[in-house]
């Protein structure tokens, strides 16, 4: 399974480099461009700093051990959400785009609050809590 996820991860990348030049312009929602922040779990823990939201709104949190990335968004200056980009359905890796979350293996899509809008998922995103401690943005990963 992880060899799967991993060559999944190949191709997007592959597919959003073509959407560059064009060739794939129907994934363009697929491919996000949001930053990727990379840390660790420590603790069950997993800190940012809170100057990675200085300019702009959205980080891709990637931290191994966890298997999957985090999307976090500033809802305010104290305000946070943070999903695990894991399919409810079959576990898949999903695709942050702009407006909604999509998953490439069987067409789920959720809004930016983990809420399923189109199946065959039926349940919604894995929240992390959120707690802001020393200009660091922590979250809870157990
Ligand atoms: S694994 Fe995501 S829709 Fe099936």
């Amino acid at each position: 399974m992880e060899k799967k996820r991993i060559a999944r991860k190949d191709f997007l990348k592959t597919s959003c480099s073509l959407i560059g030049f064009g060739v794939l312009a129907g994934l363009a929602e697929s491919c996000s461009s949001y930053k990727v922040f990379k840390t660790k779990v420590s603790d069950g823990t997993i800190s940012i700093p809170l100057s990675e939201f200085a300019l702009e709104e959205v980080r891709i949190v990637r931290a191994p051990g966890v298997g999957y990335d985090i999307l976090v968004r500033k809802m305010g200056p104290t305000s946070f959400t943070a999903l695990l980009l894991r399919c409810t359905h079959q576990d898949w890796d999903l695709q942050a785009g702009k407006t909604q979350i999509k998953c490439t293996n069987h067409g789920s899509v959720f809004d930016w609050m983990g809420n399923v809008k189109t199946g065959p998922a039926a349940t919604r995103l894995r929240s992390l809590p959120t707690r802001i401690e020393n200009e660091k943005l922590l979250l809870t990963y157990a």
